[in-house]
């Protein structure tokens, strides 16, 4: 099985099932130097964790991670960083009666069909709990971009059909609730609503926007690894994200060529600027000096406790309930991974676009 390595210049290795004895991740490519310990690890790993609010998982999950290699007196050393994560509260019998089921939403038939059979414990490798290796490796990518000046903001867009108003936008709220959101005006209405929908043994879906601010002009490569489209493919490989867009995206296809083109002004210090931001950051694929802007839609837990229809792997039709502890909506612990792939894709890009000039190449080397 191949594809769990991400990034190629800062580049991270995911490994371990949601059952298994652990889970993490090797990073490699990481620059000697960064002040790090576990502490700015766990950090966001906490901002993932399960059991934080009646609106997710009950797993009890301490998600305490240890830094196995690559730090020396306090500092990276360059060399690959190894973390682990032992998983404790394994209810591995819940899943015992859909072992020989498919799980409607799940990764379970797809699965079967390729390898011939499959880990059911919790999901195995297809498990939400692959992406604390993610987060883990994106912590250390946030880190050395905050060195650079380059900020990340995820949070709540949409729950369900409720939506943020940009008017009352307020990041620090998002910190506060079990939603992530940052409009303290509707938590009270989304909670309800992801009551009712729990109520009816149902779960719920919704939109996670990112704005990655302060980053310089010229990351990105004009053809295959486009920053957009690397950006595409880190959020469309996180679990549950069926949709992605940049700035208007697909709202553009609404607009006309007058609308959507952001006009070009001379700032401070003439300084090149755009006067609006439709393209979300990026032309050509390649950072155009605006804040970048993209959302990413997350289906509604394919883990429900209604009795659906399904098919075992007998070819028999049965229905299925599915036991076990989910959470009745992925969005708010998701925000944490979107924010980490951001910061993993836009710093390998970033270290990648390093060697795009002869000038700059001699310069640091100092031949001139
Ligand atoms: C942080 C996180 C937590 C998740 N928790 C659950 C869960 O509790 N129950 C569930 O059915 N799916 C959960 N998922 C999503 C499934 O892993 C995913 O829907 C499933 O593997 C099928 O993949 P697909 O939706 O990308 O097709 C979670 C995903 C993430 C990113």
């Amino acid at each position: 099985m191949s594809g769990s390595i991400y990034g190629k210049n800062f580049c991270i290795s995911t490994w371990g099932e949601s059952h298994g004895k652990a889970i993490g991740v090797v990073v490699d490519g990481c620059p000697s130097g960064l002040e790090l310990d576990e502490e700015d690890i766990q950090a966001f790993l906490d901002r993932r964790k399960p059991g934080q609010s009646r609106f997710a998982t009950q797993r009890n999950e301490s998600d305490k991670v240890e830094i196995l290699s690559g730090i020396f007196d306090g500092k990276t050393t360059g060399a690959p960083i190894s973390l682990l994560v032992k998983n404790q509260d394994q209810h591995s019998n819940d899943y015992e009666n859909i072992a020989s089921v498919y799980r409607p939403g799940h990764a379970d038939f797809t699965w079967t069909q390729k390898y011939g059979f499959r880990d059911y414990r919790g999901g195995g490798r297809s498990s939400g709990r692959e992406t604390i290796g993610r987060v883990a490796g994106g912590a250390i990518a946030v880190k050395i971009l905050a060195t650079l000046g380059v900020s990340i903001q995820s949070y709540s867009r949409k729950i369900g059909e409720i939506e943020i108003s940009d008017e009352r936008f307020d990041f620090n709220e998002s910190k506060k609730n079990p939603f992530a959101l940052p409009d303290v005006q509707i938590i009270e209405k989304v909670e309800q609503y992801v009551q009712k929908q729990m109520e009816h043994q149902d779960s719920v879906g919704g939109i996670i926007e990112c704005k990655v601010l302060s980053l310089p002009v010229g990351i990105g490569e004009p053809v295959f690894d486009k920053l957009d489209a690397n950006l595409a493919k880190a959020m469309l490989s996180i679990g549950a994200v069926k949709g992605f867009e940049m700035g208007d995206g697909f709202a553009s296809a609404n607009l006309k060529g007058s609308e959507h083109n952001d006009a070009f002004r001379l700032g401070k210090q003439q300084a090149i600027i755009k006067t609006s931001n439709h393209a979300g950051g990026v032309l050509g694929g390649i950072s155009d000096g605006s804040d970048l802007v993209f959302r990413v839609a997350i289906k509604p837990t394919a883990s429900i406790a209604q009795v659906q229809s399904s098919v075992n792997q007998n070819n028999e039709e049965v229905d299925i309930q599915i036991q076990g502890r989910h959470d009745p909506i992925i969005v708010p612990r998701a925000v944490v991974v979107v924010e980490s792939m951001a910061a993993l894709t836009i710093l390998d890009l970033l270290l990648q676009s390093m060697s795009s000039r002869l000038d700059k190449i001699q310069k640091f080397f100092h031949t001139t």
